[in-house]
């Protein structure tokens, strides 16, 4: 069974500290994304912060986990709760949300896509990185060839399924459905997908991983911004919630 995020607290505090991929990679994404309106925005799954930090202006973030939101705390309002549920907003209340490295840990993204519709000003924006589908597939690992090319194995792409993952002294649950599935979803919300950015490892990751020689080809991360339909009738899902 997954771990509560508040007994990770301690271990996501020292990735956010010390993995390079989040300056180096993660960073770089969420900069090229950042929504362009600077009024009221949320951080969904906002953890220590380090999103809140970088979007700046006027943010608030969410979490599920008090220990973190006591970190996040430092750089803005904070609001606990549990994902995808967002019953606590009135309708159209911000002008953008941002999430990162959240909704691969979501079980319900159909629910994410319809409730962040839901609390987003129409013309207003959504922006999520998360690990690349090619990456959170089930049974998707680096091979080695016989000519040492480090090649990818899809594993179960086509389907929705899970997979656990070790973090730290406990154990996260990762989402994966394909990318065909990620995007008509947030379509049938009323996103419109405006940019889109696959990447790798960036070579100054792996220089400071090498275990990850190699690997930079490999799609890692997915970062994506929608604009919120300005025309309700277009929506073929309502809120499930
Ligand atoms: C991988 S961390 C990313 C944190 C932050 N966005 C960042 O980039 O540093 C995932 C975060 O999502 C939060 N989280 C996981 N599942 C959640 C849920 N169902 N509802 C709210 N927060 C959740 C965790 O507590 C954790 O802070």
């Amino acid at each position: 069974m997954a771990s509560k995020w508040d007994d990770l607290a301690e271990w996501w505090a020292r990735e956010v500290e010390q993995d390079p991929a989040y300056p180096l990679d993660v960073h770089p994404i969420l900069r090229e994304l950042m929504p362009r309106s600077d009024g009221l925005a949320m951080d969904l799954g906002c953890g220590e912060g380090q999103g809140m930090r970088l979007v700046g202006g006027d943010v608030f973030g969410c979490d599920v986990s008090l220990d973190l939101l006591r970190r996040a705390n430092a750089g803005g309002t904070v609001v606990q709760s549990e994902l995808p549920d967002l019953r606590w907003l009135r309708d159209k209340a911000l002008d953008a949300a941002i999430s990162v490295y959240l909704l691969d840990l979501i079980r319900d993204h159909a629910s994410f896509f319809a409730e962040t519709a839901r609390v987003v000003r129409p013309a207003g924006e959504l922006v999520v990185v998360i690990n690349h589908p090619a990456f959170t597939a089930p049974g998707s690992c680096p091979m080695l060839d016989t000519d040492d090319e480090i090649l990818w194995r899809w594993g179960a792409y086509f389907s929705e399924g899970s997979s656990t993952e070790p973090a730290g002294d406990g154990v996260v649950e990762f989402f994966h459905r394909p990318m065909d599935e990620l995007l008509t979803s947030a379509a049938a919300a009323g996103w419109v997908l405006e940019r889109m950015i696959e990447r790798g490892l960036s070579d100054d990751t792996v220089a400071r991983i090498p275990f990850y020689a190699g690997q930079q080809h490999i799609p890692r991360l997915l970062g994506v911004r929608w604009t919120r339909s300005e025309d309700s009738s277009q929506f073929t899902v309502d809120s499930p919630l």
